[in-house]
């Protein structure tokens, strides 16, 4: 919405959210309170907000005077009820649809932008048809068209994915509508990019996108456990198939799996909606993916306590990056969340770092609180916050890098390895460091896709 209201300064757009804390932080005067890190935007919103850029809570008034509504609210996975643990949970798409139909004045093209499970505008279609108040006096009630325009950024390079889109979709049956939207569009994106499918189509390539996305992570991910296991290496097998035009080269970084808050959630729903329209295969297939990227996450725990001599209780390990990947302050679905987890589990102390992620964020991930005592000497896992990779690593038995952060490319190891235990290990989960500084500062390194030294 921030780049709609930068590339066309004669729309007003107004973002409304339930959350007064979120609104409050999004005006707050200090554009560096602003509550998402995101390269870019800073400069966007500031160029923007109070001129044609508003952040409100005032949902139902911002409904009355609008032409269209961006419905941008979270779906995640359903955690009880049918479809548990798979299907998405529509009672926020839903209460938005409800609120716009009573709310709505006049013609309002209703825009789907939230992922949703295909034929989810048939949902919000059949709600906005129902007259959801009486005519007063000689008032027309408000007429409804519905859209589907899925959002294709990635979080870490959401501003350069947004101006400058491999593509944007649109889908619906109602071509002035679909015109209307395409014309915002094409302020900035060429009409070559603009794709219009009916509704379903569009629903549903937003999902098949993620899968696969996704499903390049799990491939090559599984191929990486391949190479260490028989001396060949991931990145030169990466290297070696992504140069084929037909493969790509994009998205063939072995990692510690891929995180998110998108990926699983939109997985789960593909394999759900498979299982409804009695296509069991299918569902097997799409879950399969998640399946090998949970295998990952656990994988690369136990390996850290088998390099560690079989056990972590009571050793200090650093971990190096908690969001789910660069240029993020997002940890929703981060695999280090699961790795974190594993390793206090094992009683393992953790000091963590990131350059983003709030501590305060942190705990409630690890649903523990940072513990400053020497706690662990009875075994138990415990973790603190580091502000800074000298901090993090003091004393530690090893170090385990799992965001891509620029700043973990060049880090001193020859002054780290002075600060740690030895035998002292550094696991690259995301090949940041240079192999032969670290075999010269005398630490052990194992690199994912490669195998130890
Ligand atoms: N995060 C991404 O990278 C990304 C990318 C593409 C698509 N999407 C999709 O966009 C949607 C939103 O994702 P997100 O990451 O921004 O989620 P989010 O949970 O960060 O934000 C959703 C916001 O909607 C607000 N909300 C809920 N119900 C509301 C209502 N009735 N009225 C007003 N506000 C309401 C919540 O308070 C919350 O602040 C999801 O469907 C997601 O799949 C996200």
């Amino acid at each position: 919405m921030a780049v709609i209201a930068d590339r066309c300064p004669h729309i007003d757009v107004t973002v409304v959210d339930l959350n007064e804390a979120r609104i409050a932080a999004w005006n707050d005067p200090d554009i560096n309170q602003i509550p998402i890190y995101e390269p870019g935007l800073e400069a966007v919103v500031s160029r923007t907000r109070g001129r044609n850029l508003f952040f409100s809570t005032t949902v139902n008034a911002a409904i009355s005077s609008a032409d269209m509504v961006f419905i941008s609210v979270n779906t995640p996975t359903k955690n009880k009820g049918i479809g548990a643990g798979q299907a998405s949970d529509l009672r926020w798409v839903e209460a938005c649809a409800r609120q716009v139909a009573q709310h709505a004045q006049g013609h309002t093209v209703v825009i789907e932008k939230s992922t949703l499970p295909v034929r989810t505008a048939a949902v919000i279609k059949a709600i906005l048809d129902t007259p959801q108040r009486k005519p007063k006096n000689n008032e027309i009630l408000p007429t409804f068209s519905v859209l589907s325009n899925p959002e294709f950024l990635a979080e870490g390079s959401a501003i350069r994915d947004l101006e400058k889109p491999d593509r944007v979709l649109i889908g619906g049956d109602d071509a002035a509508a679909v015109d209307a939207l395409a014309t915002i569009y094409s302020h900035w994106v060429p009409s070559e990019k603009i794709l219009r499918t009916n509704l379903w189509s569009s629903e549903l390539s937003k999902l098949i996108s993620n899968a696969f996305l996704a499903q390049r992570i799990s491939s090559i991910n599984s191929v990486a456990a391949l190479c260490e296991a028989t001396g060949a290496d991931v990145h030169e097998v990466a290297l070696a198939i992504g140069t084929d035009s037909r493969i790509g080269s994009k998205f063939l970084s072995a990692g510690p799996g891929f995180g998110g808050s998108c990926f699983k959630k939109d997985i789960l729903n593909l394999v759900y909606l498979c299982r409804h329209f009695s296509l069991p295969e299918v569902a097997d297939y799409w879950e399969q993916v998640i399946e090998l990227n949970n295998w990952q996450k656990n994988r690369i725990a136990g390996l850290l306590v088998q390099r560690l001599f079989g056990t972590v209780t009571g050793k200090r390990l650093a971990i190096l990056g908690f969001a789910f990947k660069a240029d993020t302050n997002d940890t929703r679905e981060s695999p280090a969340i699961s790795i974190s987890l594993d390793l206090l589990e094992e009683g393992a102390q953790l000091a963590i770092h990131d350059p983003k992620v709030d501590p305060s964020q942190i705990a409630r991930d690890l649903k523990k609180s940072q513990s400053h005592s020497s706690a662990g000497l009875n075994g138990e896992g415990t973790w603190l916050f580091s502000s800074t990779v000298v901090e993090a690593v003091q004393d530690a038995d090893a170090v385990l890098i799992l965001t891509e952060w620029d700043q973990y490319r060049e880090l001193n190891w020859k002054e780290l390895a002075k600060i740690m235990r030895a035998p002292a290990w550094v696991l690259d989960t995301r090949s940041v460091v240079d192999p032969v500084e670290i075999t010269e500062a005398g630490l052990h390194l194992w690199r994912l896709g490669e195998g130890a030294d």
